[in-house]
């Protein structure tokens, strides 16, 4: 089948090269010469595991192309994905000013049937706001569907859970829109449901909502874990023990952060307000995950007193391991409070550096986490990535001025870091003083 994308991020470009893959013939729009000049070249401008290879080798077999014009890139397309970005505005509702301009764009360039399909998450009942501007924009006489067909990839394992998804959500309202949809989606041998295009858009929002509900619960379990001298993570063990909770999302830590939970919850919160709900649950799904940073901090200074002029270095910039991706990472408001604390603040980050030191660039940056450690008053780890559960304490330890470790995310064992002589302190599971 004839794909088009529109939008090449990490949504658009993980779904084009994925179904290039399968067999169809896609064609990437963005509006970033830049960036198109980059995949031309084979070269993806984000660290995605896999990605690289996928284009390059799709690109090299001609099922996937690259350009900057949405008329180019939809000619021949039986279906095209809307899939640029939703970001917050200031409101904390959706920015939909780029799903409103692409979609002026395809209208006027519409020259037969397609199937306009919304890949990004929008707020409910955006779906009839695309409907309206295609229909004020196409030609006289030109036919189409608009579909609602969200995603649910993760960033670091996005290759994986496109091809092997739980399950794939089709929005729409014609049986012409729902007969294609599912031949393009039939090979990947996944569970499908059609439901109405409202129900699809409100199917993301809540998944996505849900998902960071649970993360601030086992957050907030966490927490009184620690007043009571309880140990989250076998409590977390033991309430996911039960399949209606499963064990999932349930690692208490600095809490969430990444282009989608902190802008799908506050997208959800005013968009359900804006129907007439007021939805308290997620505004203290939102408070919970701002306290996680703040209690990190909080740790700290019951360790090391007033952070003036004291080191701590940051192990961990990305908001997850296996992506160079900073949005809305737990670091940057690590910074923002260590900054008020007139702390000495150094980073390091496998992959996410450059994308860090791009917002913070006078912030020390070292490549090698045990030259952070020199002379540094504590260590905390803000993200998961598995290199530092491997790093030698002993040699830490020696090159520190205070052997203190603030783990946000739980990835030592308390009593190993006992054992080594340190400070420690977790989340959900005591302090070592
Ligand atoms: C998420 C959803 O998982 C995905 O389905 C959706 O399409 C996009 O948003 P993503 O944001 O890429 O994916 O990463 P995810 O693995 O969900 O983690 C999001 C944040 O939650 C990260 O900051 C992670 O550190 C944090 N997290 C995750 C926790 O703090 N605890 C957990 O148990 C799981």
């Amino acid at each position: 089948m004839n794909i088009s994308i529109i939008g090449s991020g990490h949504v658009g470009l993980v779904t084009g090269a994925c179904f290039a893959e399968l067999g169809n013939k896609v064609v990437c729009v963005d509006n970033d010469e830049k960036k198109i000049r980059s995949l031309k070249r084979g070269k993806v401008p984000f660290y995605e595991p896999g990605l690289e290879e996928l284009v390059r080798a799709n690109y090299e077999q001609g099922r996937l192309s690259f350009t900057t014009s949405i008329r180019e890139g939809i000619r021949d397309a039986e279906v095209v994905f809307i899939c640029v970005g939703t970001p917050s505005l200031p409101s904390g509702e959706a920015d939909l000013s780029a799903i409103e301009k692409v979609s002026r764009e395809i209208g006027k360039n519409l020259n037969g049937y397609k199937v306009i399909v919304e890949k990004s998450t929008v707020p409910v009942k955006t779906g009839e706001r695309v409907e309206k501007i295609l229909k004020g924009t196409a030609k006289e006489g030109i036919n189409f569907d608009v579909a609602s067909n969200p995603e649910f990839l993760r960033e670091g394992s996005a290759i994986k859970d496109f091809m092997h998804p739980d399950r794939v959500i089709i929005g729409v309202n014609s049986r012409k829109a729902s007969s294609i949809l599912l031949e393009l989606y039939e090979p990947l041998n996944a569970p499908i449901l059609i439901t109405d295009i409202k129900s699809a858009e409100l199917i993301k929002h809540a998944s996505n909502a849900f998902l960071a509900l649970k993360i601030s619960f086992i957050n907030a379990v966490a927490n009184i874990c620690d007043l009571a001298g309880a140990d989250i993570k076998k409590v977390a063990k033991g309430i996911g023990l039960d399949k209606r909770i499963g064990e999932s999302f349930l690692n208490a830590g600095i809490g969430y952060g990444g282009s989608c939970f902190p802008k799908d919850v506050s997208a959800f919160i005013h968009i359900a307000k804006e129907l007439g709900y007021t939805f308290h649950l997620l505004e203290e799904v939102e408070k919970i995950n701002r306290g996680q940073r703040v209690r990190v901090i909080e740790d700290l200074e019951s360790f090391l007193g007033n952070l003036e002029g004291k080191t701590i270095g940051l192990l961990g910039l990305s908001f997850k391991p296996f992506t160079d991706d900073i949005r809305e990472s737990p670091a940057i408001d690590l910074v923002n409070l260590l900054r008020e604390r007139k702390a000495i603040i150094r980073a390091h980050d496998p992959v996410a550096i450059p994308n860090f030191s791009r917002i913070f660039p006078n912030l020390s940056y070292f490549e090698d986490p045990y030259k952070i450690a020199e002379g540094a008053h504590a260590l905390v780890i803000v993200t998961d990535w598995p290199e530092y559960r491997y790093l030698n304490l002993k040699k830490l330890k020696n090159l520190m001025a205070y052997p203190l470790i603030v783990d946000g995310r739980n990835l030592l064992d308390p009593q190993r870091m006992k054992e080594t002589g340190f400070y420690y302190s977790s989340i959900g599971r005591g302090k070592i003083r």
